[in-house]
């Protein structure tokens, strides 16, 4: 699998679809599929079930998406806090997709479909996050203002070759 992982607003589901159309490859977005298989949105399920039920959620939906088929996998900037999913991903090929906090805040603002917006500091989420996402990441491709596809070249570029396997530092 090559799994995206980054912040809110990094990107990850715009540059997965690229990036797997030019593979060849499925994308399975893991928020997406979290809503399909609830037949509710992320912010419902947050207002009627709690974070801590979304986390379970999220974490069994990654599971899956990394035991399938060979896919590009975006995750959702919260699944890396999960011990279970960190080890999970020690097997696949995974890249940062880097965002300063400045285009965090012009991206998503306070977009109301994103409840950690509304809940959290989000200055604070993001320093804890930024570390745990290099710790995971193969690769940490920057983003700020970089168009979609000069993004997707360099994550092609930074693929290892076929049976190479992951190096993770
Ligand atoms: C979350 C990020 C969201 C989504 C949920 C929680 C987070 O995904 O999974 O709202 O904790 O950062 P995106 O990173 O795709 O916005």
């Amino acid at each position: 699998m090559i799994v995206l992982v980054g912040f809110m607003g990094a990107g990850k589901t715009s540059v997965g679809a690229r990036l797997a159309r030019r593979l060849g490859m499925p994308f399975v977005d893991v928020d997406k599929a979290i809503e399909a298989a609830e037949g509710r949105r992320i912010a419902t399920i947050f207002s009627e079930s709690g974070e801590a039920a979304f986390r379970t959620i999220e974490r069994d939906t990654v599971a899956a998406a990394l035991a399938g088929d060979d896919a590009v996998v975006a995750l959702g900037g919260g699944a890396v806090e999960d011990d279970q999913t960190r080890q999970r991903l020690a097997a696949h090929t995974v890249i940062h997709l880097a965002v300063d906090l400045a285009t965090v805040r012009r991206r998503v603002g306070d977009d109301r479909r994103r409840p950690m917006l509304q809940t959290h500091d989000v200055e604070a989420l993001f320093a804890r996050r930024v570390p745990v996402y290099s710790s995971v990441a193969d690769h940490t491709v920057v983003t700020d203002g970089r168009a979609p596809d000069v993004i997707v070249d360099e994550i092609i570029a930074a693929l290892p070759a076929a049976g190479e396997g992951t190096a993770h530092a």
